[in-house]
């Protein structure tokens, strides 16, 4: 069997799994306060927040829901096409439930603005939204999460989640891609 290494295709490290951890648990807490005995459903949004939802899920110190929608704007290329589609809906009825939004980047802000015009449809008691990641120049129209993680420049990074063609989620920590693996 021919191993690859996607080590290789990554240009510098942004924030290692220790750092990552460290912000995770601190967004963990400020939810948990914020939420307290509230039971909201959090709301991962496939596939680039799996790993970061479940460590956040973990660390959260209340009760919780768990549900999963999917959605892709992506493709396998670099730049968003502009029309999210909806591939896998939320299972839980949200109305009337506080609901904490999780994604891993806001980069237009596009699949944002799509999943809280779709959420605010169905009347939660609130809703709050949180990225990992948010672009330093996504426009000031976009939506923009109540919490984020960090803010990062506009360089395309892979790891903790983030692909690109399907590729490089398993990374442990989050990297820029050296522009030589990716076409537009
Ligand atoms: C990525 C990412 C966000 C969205 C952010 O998802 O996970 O959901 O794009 O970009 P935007 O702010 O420009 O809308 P993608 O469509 O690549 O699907 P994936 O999560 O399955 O990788």
């Amino acid at each position: 069997m021919k191993i690859t290494n996607e080590k290789l295709d990554i240009e510098r490290i942004l924030y290692t799994p220790k750092q990552i951890a460290g912000r995770v648990d601190e967004i963990a807490r400020t939810l948990t306060e914020r939420y307290g005995g509230e039971r909201p459903v959090m709301a991962c949004v496939l596939k680039g927040a799996s790993f970061f939802y479940i460590d956040l899920c973990r660390s959260m110190r209340s009760h919780i829901e768990m549900d999963f929608i999917s959605v892709s704007s992506y493709g396998s290329k670099s730049k968003s096409s502009g029309v999210v589609r909806l591939i896998k809906d939320l299972d839980t009825n949200i109305e009337g439930k506080h609901v904490i939004l999780v994604e891993d980047i806001i980069d237009s802000g596009l699949t944002l603005k799509y999943l809280i015009e779709l959420f605010s449809s169905r009347k939660p008691a609130s809703i709050t939204t949180v990225s990992f990641l948010k672009k330093t120049d996504c426009g000031k129209q976009a939506a923009q999460a109540d919490i984020f993680g960090f803010e990062i420049p506009n360089e395309f990074v892979v790891g903790y989640g983030l692909d690109y063609a399907g590729y490089y989620r398993n990374l442990p920590y989050i990297g820029v891609l050296k522009p030589e693996c990716y076409s537009e």
